[in-house]
């Protein structure tokens, strides 16, 4: 059994006093609230005031980050090494997200790195694939995930998905409410798992695949109830304490 994992990526969004009314939310929200892992990913500036509010909530929430670097130190400015995320108690890391690759130019590779590296200093890699609008037209979504997947592998063996996240997010439905139907979904979650299959049915069975794009608690059952689709990646809902919380109650209550 997969337990779910809901995570919400909050992207360049947050105040102190949107972080610590947003976890106060959550604390208060999720309490009682078992058989799902909910995890946050705030901006970086952020992750020592989460880690405290966490804590004070009785650790009902993992912390996680939205990037790494691929260096632990050294001349990089600008950048966050995984040694440091830790430092703050962030364990799921957010890497090659469509924002990443499109307004930063992150190659396959290159994210490929990050997974390697995020693994060697014993973080979870939470691994976003997914296609554009074009591609999906082109009836190329299946390939483009595989491509990107073939990636870690190629880089890190199989083996390496071991305890990772995988996140499908079609591009055409992140922040424009143009969801996938939990049919497609399902669907090319299935061929995702298959495609990982091919090279280890165990590691297949076993890695969690969130779907994200346009989650919200009034769609977030639909995706639950679908065999192949282990939690969710939340935008704009997860700054939301009620609505972050329904979607997580959610999967709870649908992987039961
Ligand atoms: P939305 O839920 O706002 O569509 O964002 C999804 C996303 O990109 C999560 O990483």
């Amino acid at each position: 059994m997969r337990r779910p994992v809901v995570m919400g990526n909050w992207k360049l969004n947050g105040s102190k006093s949107m972080v610590s009314e947003l976890l106060s939310g959550l604390n208060a929200e999720l309490a009682g609230v078992t058989g799902v892992d909910v995890a946050v990913a705030p901006p970086t500036l952020y992750l020592d005031q989460a880690e405290r509010l966490i804590k004070e909530g009785g650790n009902k929430l993992i912390l996680g980050a939205q990037n790494t670097d691929v260096n632990n130190s050294g001349a990089f400015t600008g950048d966050t090494s995984p040694e440091m995320l830790k430092e703050f108690g962030a364990s799921h890391i957010i890497i090659g997200h469509s924002e990443r690759r499109d307004y930063h130019s992150e190659s396959d590779e290159f994210v490929a790195k990050k997974f390697a590296f995020l693994k060697e200093n014993s973080l979870i890699p939470v691994l976003c694939i997914g296609e554009s609008e074009a591609q999906n037209e082109a009836g190329e979504t299946e390939a483009v995930c595989a491509r990107q997947i073939d990636a870690v592998i190629k880089e890190c063996g199989v083996d390496a998905l071991n305890g990772a996240i995988i996140a499908y997010e079609p591009i055409w439905a992140i922040g424009t409410g143009k969801a996938a139907t939990a049919e497609d979904a399902q669907r090319i979650h299935a061929s995702i798992r298959a495609h990982i299959a091919k090279e280890s049915e165990a590691v297949a069975n076993q890695v969690i695949i969130q779907y994200g794009g346009s989650v919200k608690p009034e769609n977030a059952a639909s995706y639950f109830a679908q065999p192949d689709i282990d939690g969710a990646l939340v935008g704009g809902a997860s700054l939301d304490a009620k609505s972050f919380a329904a979607i997580a109650k959610a999967a709870a209550e649908a992987k039961a």
